[in-house]
C-alpha cells in the first residue's frame, strides 16, 4: 500500500511498525526501509526483503540526542557533531551500552551501532513510536538506492506492507558515516555532509585539534561498503568524454563530449554544474536510464569535491563488476 505523507500516514506507519511490519519511509537523504530496532523478527524481514547479507549491519535512527544517549556512550566530539548536524545526513558509529535494547540481529555481531537522527516525517514517526527504527536504504541489496516512492515500489513492491510517499528526497545520496577514535574523525562512507562542511565544523571545536581520516576510499570498514553496489543492470562507464554507439549519456554541466548525438538517451545531472543538484538527481536518473534497457550508461567526469565525493563514490561502485 502506498499512502501520501501526512498526519494519518504517521499513525498508520506506527501501527504497522508496532505489529512488527516493515515500512518504507522518506528521509532527507534516500528512502529507508524501517523496522522496530528492538524487534528481531521485524529486522529479519528487512534482511529478507532486501536480500541483504547478514554481515551488513543497519543504521539505527533516533528522534534526538536524548534518545541516542539511552543506547550509546557518546564521546565529547561525537556529541559536538550531533549538536552541529542533527537532525541531518550524518551517521555516527558509537559503542553500544551492553544492555542496550537494540536487537543483535541489526548489528552483525558488532559492539557498535551507527546512529542517525533524520529530518522530516521519518523523525515524526520515531517520535510517535518512541523507539529507534533501523533502516537501510529502500532497495534490493546491491542495486541503486531509491529517492522517490515510485522507485521504492518498483524495487520492493510485494515485499513491503506500506510505502509512504513524501516526494523526492532533497539530498539524494545517503548519510556520511563517521567514527571518532583518539582525536581523529574517520569517514567510513562519504555522503550528504561533505568533507569541507565537516572540516569547517571541526575547526570550531575547542577541546582539541581533530584530524579527518578519509578511509572510505581504500579500506572496507563499513561491511556494506562492498566494491560493487548501487549497480544498475546496464554497465556504467565513468569519465566519458566520447559516446559510443548505443550508449546512454549521464551528463554533468556543459562539458564537451565527442559524438554526443550517438547517445540513445541523455540526462544532465546539473546543467549549471551544481553538485547539490547532481546528488539530488543521481539515483533517480540512474533508475530512469536503466529502465530504458540500454547496455551502457556513459557518465561524464564529476569534480571530486563537496558532494562530488559522495557522487563519485556511488558511481565507482555502480561501475564495478566482479
Ligand atoms: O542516509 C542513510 O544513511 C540511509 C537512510 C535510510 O538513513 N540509510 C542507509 O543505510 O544508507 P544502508 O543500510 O544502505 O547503509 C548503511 C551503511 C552500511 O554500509 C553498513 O555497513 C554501515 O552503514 N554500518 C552500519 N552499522 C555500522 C557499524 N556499526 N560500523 C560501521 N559501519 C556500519
Ligand atoms: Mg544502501
Amino acid at each position: 500500500m502506498i499512502v501520501e505523507e501526512g498526519k494519518n500516514s504517521i499513525n498508520l506507519a506506527v501501527d504497522f511498525l508496532q505489529r512488527g511490519e516493515i515500512v518504507a519511509i522518506p528521509t532527507e537523504t534516500v528512502y529507508g526501509l524501517a523496522a522496530d530496532a528492538t524487534n528481531s523478527s521485524a529486522i529479519e524481514k528487512i534482511y529478507k526483503a532486501k536480500n541483504r547479507p547478514l554481515y551488513n549491519p543497519l543504521i539505527a535512527h533516533v528522534a534526538d540526542i536524548t534518545m541516542a544517549q539511552k543506547y550509546c556512550n557518546i564521546d565529547n566530539l561525537s556529541m559536538y557533531l550531533m549538536k552541529e548536524f542533527w537532525p541531518g545526513a550524518l551517521s555516527l558509529v558509537l559503542p553500544l551500552y551492553r544492555d542496550s535494547k537494540i536487537n543483535d540481529k541489526a548489528l552483525a555481531g558488532l559492539s557498535t551501532v551507527a546512529l542517525r537522527c533524520p529530518q522530516g516525517i521519518f523523525n515524526d514517526i520515531i517520535n510517535a513510536f518512541k523507539l529507534p527504527l533501523v533502516a537501510p536504504s529502500a532497495n534490493i541489496s546491491g542495486s541503486i538506492s531509491t529517492t522517490n516512492a515510485a522507485a521504492v515500489a518498483q524495487n520492493l513492491k510485494e515485499k513491503v506492507s506500506l510505502i509512504i510517499d513524501g516526494g523526492a528526497c532533497p539530498i539524494g545520496v545517503e548519510s556520511t558515516i563517521i567514527k571518532v577514535h583518539e582525536k581523529k574523525l574517520f569517514i567510513l562512507r562519504p555522503g550528504g555532509i561533505s568533507y569541507e562542511i565537516l572540516r569547517l565544523a571541526l575547526d570550531k571545536f575547542i577541546d582539541f585539534d581533530v584530524e579527518i581520516v578519509d578511509i572510505a576510499s581504500d579500506k572496507i570498514e563499513a561491511p556494506g561498503m562492498l566494491s560493487s553496489h548501487y549497480a544498475p543492470n546496464a554497465f556504467v562507464r565513468l569519465n566519458a568524454t566520447e559516446i559510443y554507439e548505443g550508449e546512454a549519456l549521464l551528463a554533468f554541466g556543459q562539458q564537451d563530449c565527442k559524438n554526443v548525438k550517438k547517445a540513445v538517451f541523455s540526462l544532465n545531472l546539473s546543467i549549471s554544474s551544481n553538485l547539490e543538484e547532481a546528488a539530488h538527481n543521481l539515483f533517480n536518473f540512474l533508475h530512469l536510464l536503466d529502465k530504458k534497457n540500454v547496455k551502457t550508461i556513459a557518465v561524464q567526469p564529476i569534480p571530486n569535491k563537496g558532494l562530488g565525493v559522495a557522487i563519485n563514490d556511488r558511481l565507482t561502485r555502480a561501475a564495478f563488476r566482479k
